[in-house]
């Protein structure tokens, strides 16, 4: 690897929002750090290892749900959306982490649900107690059934974990009774965004962590809160129901163009805090409708998955930084990357496993942090973990493992715990016993192990974020395409950056300039495959 140049003046980021060209990191509390030993990650376990987080550079943390849940799907069913769970360290926690990450000047931002809430939320169990058609019921998705007796689901929509999205009640005098909505697990009831009282709860729950200092909010299903008229079948049932990534655009259960109003209405309050920044999970492939998102009183950023969805190859890639660009570029809007999260493989096993999975990873990383806009980075990649596909059975916890019946095994394999230290499990993540196993051959991935290490991953990342803040070779919000051999691709930012991704089968020639930063050495001026280099 080349040594990075001295290094010039920072980059001025006051002339624009924080948030357009921020790294963040994703964090999955139940597997980041655990300080209470009781194997599951905590607050103050993420506390603990913010000078890990600012030595990697990152401007701001995206933290999956800690909220209180009865965890049915590792919190993304929230009982109170105002209170930090205490298998998390409880409401206090969260102070102390919001604190100590700002005294560190990173941002940042809490993620939450507003499509659905727990069965164990005080509000579903008061609906379940009422009558139907009773206020109660109006903040949820209640209708009778279809078919003799009201016995079969109101229509036939599947939920995205497997198995109907309809659950069946048995009414409070103990008769079987109406069916409420949950388009993800049973334990989810879909809230109903017709009813003010949901509206007006959400932007209670914004302010009360907005004012208490939370820099923003990822969405959870920003794409689904609004329900068409009616109800309506879906005309095609998606070939595989649990598939949480097969998304198809005219699936009536999400992207209603009413969700757009509710979108508004979540801006203009969040626009009271003029650092706060909202970022949704949106998932729709044409660009217009994309687009549509973040227009200027919408959200601010939406996660754009065509990165993560790209083989690797250079014309997918391509593909994909063309459509993700042209998203948002009508609407001014800054663009996001990622290549993997809690619901997808990650991107080393993605792109083959072992070393050239490794490898691509690596080259991925490159050319993500060479593009302008935000990125977000998923806990653990930055040691260049691969999914652990091989979990027994009866650790699995994801709701997908049972809902499919045991035909799809889930998310668990993207969320094994981050090995820090040490040469044998739990690896420093916790003193207890960790709630996934983590794998023994994992010791020479723990940031221990890496940080020190100039060729690690963890290196790799360090330099790469350093060198984005820092350099004025990444200005400018636009790329050129660059004229590459087969099976490559090359790109200039207007700042002078040039980075080039080798995607064919063979060394390539680089352009003219100096190699800043490679992921793996050049030899001899040209760049070996699976590899990426900056040039300036
Ligand atoms: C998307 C989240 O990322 C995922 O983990 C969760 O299961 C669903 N939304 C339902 O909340």
């Amino acid at each position: 690897m080349t040594d990075a140049p001295a290094v010039p003046a920072p980059v001025d980021r006051t002339t624009q929002p924080w948030w357009r060209s921020a790294v963040f990191y994703q964090i999955y509390p139940r597997s980041f750090a655990d300080s209470s030993g009781d194997g599951i990650g905590d607050l103050p376990g993420v506390r603990d290892k913010l000078g890990y987080l600012e030595l990697l550079g990152v401007d701001a943390l995206w933290v999956c749900p800690v909220m209180r849940s009865p965890m049915a799907d590792g919190g993304y069913d929230v009982a109170d959306p105002r209170d930090i769970d205490q298998l998390f360290g409880g409401l206090a926690a969260m102070d102390e982490l919001i604190a100590a990450a700002h005294s560190r000047r990173i941002k940042v931002t809490m993620d939450l649900v507003p499509n659905h809430t727990s069965d164990q939320h005080p509000w579903f169990r008061a609906a379940l107690a009422a009558a139907a058609g009773s206020p109660e019921r109006e903040r949820y998705i209640f209708r009778d059934g279809r078919g003799l007796d009201g016995a079969e689901p109101p229509n036939n929509w599947p939920s995205i974990f497997g198995g109907p999205a309809w659950t069946r009640v048995t009414e409070p005098d103990g008769t079987p009774g109406q069916w409420y909505l949950h388009i993800f697990a049973r334990e989810q009831p879909d809230l109903n965004w017709d009813n003010d009282d949901v509206a007006a709860d959400f932007e209670q729950t914004m302010r009360f962590w907005l004012d208490r200092g939370v820099d923003g909010f990822r969405l959870d299903v920003a794409h689904g809160m609004a329900k068409p008229d009616g109800l309506p079948d879906l005309p095609d049932l998606p070939e595989v129901a649990s598939a949480l990534l097969a998304h198809d655009d005219d699936d009536v259960r999400f992207n209603n163009p009413a969700v757009h109003e509710i979108h508004r209405r979540i801006r203009k309050l969040v626009d009271e805090y003029p650092d706060a920044v909202t970022i949704g999970e949106v998932w729709v492939n044409d660009n217009t409708r994309f687009g549509e998102y973040v227009r200027a009183d919408e959200l601010h950023l939406a996660f754009n998955f065509r990165l993560a969805e790209a083989r690797f190859s250079a014309e997918d890639v391509r593909d994909a930084i063309d459509n993700s660009l042209a998203a948002v570029g009508p609407v001014f809007a800054s663009p996001t990357w990622t290549l993997s999260n809690h619901d997808i493989e990650r991107e080393v096993t993605r792109y083959g496993g072992g070393a050239v999975g490794v490898a691509r990873a690596r080259a991925m990383i490159l050319l993500e942090l060479a593009l302008p806009g935000a990125v977000f980075i998923y806990n653990g990649a930055e040691l260049g973990l691969p999914d652990v596909d091989d979990l027994p059975d009866q650790v699995l916890q994801d709701p997908v493992w049972e809902r499919s019946g045991h035909t799809e095994r889930g998310r668990d394999g993207c969320r094994v715990p981050v090995p820090w230290e040490g040469t044998a499990p739990p690896f420093g993540f916790t003193t207890g016993s960790s709630w996934l196993p983590i794998p023994p051959d994992w010791a020479g991935l723990t940031v221990e192990a890496q940080l020190e290490e100039l060729g690690s991953t963890l290196s790799l990342y360090r330099m790469a974020i350093e060198l984005r803040a820092l350099r004025p070779d990444f200005g400018g919000d636009r790329i050129e395409w660059y004229g590459s051999p087969p099976g490559c691709l090359a790109f200039r930012r207007p700042g002078g950056l040039v980075c080039v991704l080798n995607a064919s089968a063979a060394p390539i020639p680089l352009p003219p300039g100096d190699v800043l930063l490679a992921s793996a050495p050049p030899e001899g001026g040209r760049l070996p495959p699976n590899a990426a280099a900056w040039l300036v």
